[in-house]
């Protein structure tokens, strides 16, 4: 089996950027080596702090976050680091020409019950135009030079592009290397599974709850097919399904909390997870825009997010355009 560097090589992937991936996964190893110790490295947990996003932090988001941005600042080829777990963005090396904006743990409501989580990253180019700060990362999800997630699962796996397809590496504990396992990986255009979380239906919009609730009849209702529902709580392990298998992956607006409607950050999680489903020949969608065309305003936004088979993104986003 292959071992990731020499494929990226043969992709053309420039050096400097196979080391800043390469860096995100020795990270990962070691993330992935404490979530297998579990309760015993005592890590488990939340903290009293937390996050620029008002979430509670666990004690494993604050050691990836730590462990992330140490490794990728300490190799001089990264400008800054963006992070869910950071107010700001953290400067590196003023001369180098990366930037990555990182998830460093997803789904970490699953941490404390042994569940799947993962780390999402974004890479992006510094901008030729005159940007200082924040406005460096402020770029649409179609400048990204490469985007992927490792999910921390009964194995470790990355899922990485570089714009030439996915693939994903599983990784092999006894070598300590991510092998290459799946070649080329394709999203089924057409699907008879979907992931949201159901809980927040009285607080969706309309395309939405009526978009579900013809799913939820099955063989009876309009799409005469019957629909199963699957939700991890945690999105790298969602739309890992959907890229294993295909699938309907939704986190849509709601009005639970006016001034956050949206959930998902597109820095750290839509633009990425839009990359990768994309490069799979997936559709992904706000509902009403590409997510990967919008231009971020803020490091930390948010938004609604549908993604997964293409020709039932399609179907959902034709319920965004008949139902105001
Ligand atoms: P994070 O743990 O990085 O804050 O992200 C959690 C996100 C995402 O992983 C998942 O799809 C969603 O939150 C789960 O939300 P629910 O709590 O509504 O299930
Ligand atoms: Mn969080
Ligand atoms: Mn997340
Ligand atoms: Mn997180």
């Amino acid at each position: 089996m292959q071992r990731l560097i020499p494929v990226l090589n043969k992709d053309h992937v420039p050096l400097h950027l196979i080391s800043v991936i390469n860096t995100l996964l020795t990270a990962a190893k070691e993330i992935s080596h404490r979530l297998h110790q579990g309760s015993l490295a005592g890590t488990l947990g939340s903290t009293l702090d937390e996050n620029i996003q008002g979430e509670t932090q666990k004690k494993l988001d604050v050691v990836s976050n730590q462990l992330i941005k140490n490794m990728l600042l300490e190799t001089n080829l990264v400008r800054a680091v963006a992070s869910e777990e950071e107010d700001d963005i953290v400067e590196g090396n003023p001369d180098a020409k990366y930037l990555v904006a990182y998830d460093p743990l997803d789904g970490s409501s699953n941490i404390d019950i042994n569940g799947s989580v993962g780390t999402i990253f974004s890479i992006l180019e510094v901008p030729d135009h005159p940007a200082e700060g924040k406005d460096m990362f402020l770029q649409t999800g179609d400048e990204q030079v490469a985007a992927g997630y490792i999910l921390y699962g009964p194995s470790a796996m990355l899922a990485l592009t570089t714009g030439q397809g996915v693939r994903m590496y599983t990784l092999d504990h006894t070598v300590g290397e991510f092998l290459l396992t799946v070649d080329q990986v394709k999203v089924p255009k057409d699907t008879r599974e979907f992931a949201i979380n159901m809980s927040n239906s009285r607080f969706w919009n309309k395309p939405i709850q009526s978009y579900i609730a013809d799913l939820i009849q099955g063989e009876e209702g309009p799409r005469k097919k019957r629909f199963n529902m699957r939700w991890n709580a945690a999105m790298v392990s969602d739309v890992h399904r959907v890229l294993c298998r295909g699938g309907l992956f939704t986190y849509p607006a709601d009005c639970r909390n006016k001034k956050k409607p949206c959930k998902l950050r597109l820095l750290y999680e839509a633009n990425p997870m839009s990359y990768l489903v994309e490069q799979a020949g997936g559709r992904c969608s706000t509902g009403y825009e590409r997510i990967m065309s919008l231009q971020p305003t803020d490091i930390h936004e948010r938004v609604s997010v549908i993604m997964g088979s293409s020709n039932e993104v399609e179907v959902c986003l034709d319920y965004h355009k008949k139902i105001p």
